[in-house]
């Protein structure tokens, strides 16, 4: 978390550039097991444009969207949790001595002083222990997160302005990932996959060895760059294009034209991806290898998308459900929330399954 108190029962809300997500989850702990239910999930549009590069330009629109989406969704908690991400965002993994709390805080500073390009007045630094220190002489990995104030001044500007209490930022990334360890414990302990969150804007990425997040990177790279090609390759409006991508080609789109440029964009996004993976496989001297690839947000959704990464990487690849463990009563909600469309819940999920915290 990014300079805010952890606190207790907190709607997750992904405010991403294309779509405002909620999840607020009831969590019930018996033993060592902790139990999921939806209370509340909803989904709005926001009106394009109005996050820019990672940037909110419009602060009424997306305040409006939040209070639009709380009263659709008849949401009554006013505790959220966010996530950030993109540029102004860093996450760095560091090794250090195992040593006591305090002198771990202090370390932290000199480390982000030393670590992180940006001025360390204008960052707000926060740390995740990923690896507990092994015996006296042990290390402990630490990822130090820091993410620029204007930045987080800018997100809970406008969640204020919807009359909600913010109690936590978190990143993307991380938020994906406690989505993918709650709802798929088994792979998480035992595999090492990676977890990409392909929104309109932003790829996220992580890979996660054994439980053990190991990179991040955040691809300036989404869905909003494949409708704006379409829209330049096809000469027609946003509105069309974005349709096509979504799988539902009006009457002006060439489909064969449609086809290739689609290709390409996927060629680009994959061939990123590639980068992404072989930095990951090359950075160590043991050997390292994907075994699974689970892909989220609305990006993921296109029809074939799946099966490209399968054919590019020969690695098995699936939609990730941020539903599969959690209880939901699909009378209640939209169903289409737990079925084609969990994947865009990912972050939310992630962000609203944070348990009572000290
Ligand atoms: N079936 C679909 N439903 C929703 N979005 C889709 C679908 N198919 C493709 N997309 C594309 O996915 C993108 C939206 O995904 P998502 O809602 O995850 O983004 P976001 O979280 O708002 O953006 P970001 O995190 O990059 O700021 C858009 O570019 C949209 O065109
Ligand atoms: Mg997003």
């Amino acid at each position: 978390m990014l300079g805010l108190a952890k606190e207790k029962s907190v709607v997750g809300l992904d405010i991403g550039s294309y779509s405002v997500k909620a999840v607020e989850l009831k969590i019930k702990q018996k033993g060592d097991n902790t139990q999921y239910e939806v209370q509340k999930i909803g989904y709005e549009p926001l009106p394009h444009d109005s996050i820019v590069e990672g940037t909110i330009i419009d602060s009424t629109a997306v305040s409006e969207t939040i209070k639009l989406l709380f009263e659709n969704a008849k949401i009554t908690t006013r505790d959220v949790a966010i996530s950030i991400s993109g540029n102004s965002v860093i996450i760095k993994k560091i090794s250090l001595p195992a040593m006591d709390q305090q002198e771990l805080a202090e370390s932290i500073i000199w480390e982000a002083k030393h670590n992180i390009p940006y001025n360390y007045e204008e960052t707000n630094v926060d740390y995740h222990v990923v690896r507990s220190p092994r015996g006296a002489e042990g290390t402990v990995d630490i990822l130090l997160v820091a993410a620029k104030k204007d930045k987080i001044a800018n997100y809970s500007n406008s969640v204020s302005v919807a009359r909600k209490n913010l109690v936590a930022i978190e990143v993307d990334i991380f938020s994906l990932i406690n989505a993918f360890e709650v709802n798929y414990p088994e792979i998480f302990k035992e595999k090492t996959v990676a977890l990409i969150n392909m929104g309109a804007n932003i790829t996220n990425v992580g890979i996660v060895e054994h439980g053990v997040p190991q990179l991040f990177r955040d691809l300036s790279l989404g869905g909003y760059f494949f409708t704006e090609n379409i829209r330049k390759e096809l000469n027609v409006s946003f509105e069309e294009a974005e349709a096509a991508l979504k799988g539902i080609p009006g009457k002006n789109i060439n489909a064969d034209q449609f086809a290739s440029v689609l290709t390409m964009n996927i060629r680009d996004l994959l061939d990123e991806m590639e980068k992404t993976f072989s930095f990951y496989e090359a950075g160590e001297k043991r050997e390292r290898r994907i075994e699974q690839i689970f892909l989220s947000g609305g990006l993921a959704l296109i029809p074939n998308m799946v099966s490209a990464f399968e054919l590019k990487f020969r690695i098995k690849t699936e939609l990730l459900n941020p539903f599969r463990s959690i209880k939901f009563d699909e009378k209640k909600f939209e169903s289409i929330y737990f079925n084609e469309m969990a994947p865009v819940f990912g972050v939310a999920v992630g962000l609203s399954t944070r348990k009572a915290e000290k």
